[in-house]
């Protein structure tokens, strides 16, 4: 089995794993450990936990790659592979009881830096509905055992498209006056709240195209994988007005371009 296939079912393994102490941990009651960037940035216990667990089984699976976790941070292994993790994507709804969150796990190649690695592979599980998205470099992307592709045409009755909004106040003005400039191309917007599964869904064409700025790199690594290998374009584009928070872009090619120029506007 090629290497990226090998990351991506050790990938798939895990997530499965982590997802399920998620759930179980969600059905004894949340504990808000900490809050992060800002008082509606939280982590609770269970990211934490999951976090941990994701990262034992990847130390005796691989113990010479490096890991780059949103809760505990960063460490260069001895080979040029990185596990870029989100141990739960979606916190504030798994927070408040809505069951739209899930585990990103990714395998990258080379400098651990979004605009630099070369993914390898990438699990996205959605404990909530027992969904696995995964891929692997080359070998398409996959919802369980069946192939995903991304929505090839434009809808005359507009595209379906997905946003997010990162946790600090002083940004939602601006991502407001995106989504104005992009909603005449929309039929409608929806607002998930974890990246990893907005992404999986343009890869399995449930959205045509998904906008957001600011996502960190354990948010997209795996989503953006699956976009890629399904056909899909994704990007990211730094902004000069607030550097830092970089756009990210995923779609089919009919509407990328148009979805982008919106998207970044005047
Ligand atoms: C967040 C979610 C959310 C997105 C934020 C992310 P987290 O990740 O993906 O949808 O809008 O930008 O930070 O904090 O729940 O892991």
């Amino acid at each position: 089995m090629a290497l990226a296939e090998q990351l991506e079912t050790l990938a798939i393994d895990i997530a499965r794993e982590a997802g399920e102490l998620a759930r179980r941990r969600r059905t004894e009651g949340v504990a808000i450990a900490a809050t992060k960037s800002s008082i509606a940035d939280i982590v609770t216990e269970a990211d934490r936990e999951v976090e941990t667990l994701i990262r034992a089984r990847l130390v005796a699976e691989r113990p010479g790659d490096g890991f780059l976790g949103e809760e505990s941070g960063a460490e260069r292994g001895t080979t040029d592979i990185t596990w870029v993790v989100d141990p739960i994507d979606g916190t504030v709804n798994y927070a408040y009881g809505i069951p739209a969150y899930a585990v990103s796990i990714a395998a990258v190649r080379g400098e651990p830096a979004p605009d630099r690695w070369e993914a390898l592979a990438g699990a996205v599980f959605s404990p909530p509905t027992g969904e696995m998205f995964h891929a692997a470099q080359g070998a398409g992307a996959w919802l369980d055992d069946s192939r995903l592709t991304v929505n090839a045409e434009a809808s005359p009755a507009g595209s379906l498209l997905a946003t997010g909004f990162g946790y600090n106040p002083a940004t939602h003005a601006s991502d407001l006056a995106r989504v104005a400039r992009v909603m005449p191309i929309a039929r409608d917007l929806r607002r998930i709240g974890a990246a990893s599964l907005d992404l999986s869904y343009v890869a399995a064409g449930r959205f045509d195209g998904y906008f957001e700025r600011g996502l960190q790199p354990w948010d997209h690594a795996a989503g953006a994988l699956l976009v890629e290998e399904a056909g899909g374009r994704f990007t990211r584009v730094a902004l000069e007005d607030i550097p830092g928070r970089p756009l990210f872009v995923a779609s089919g090619a009919a509407i990328f371009d148009e979805l982008l120029t919106l998207a970044i506007g005047p």
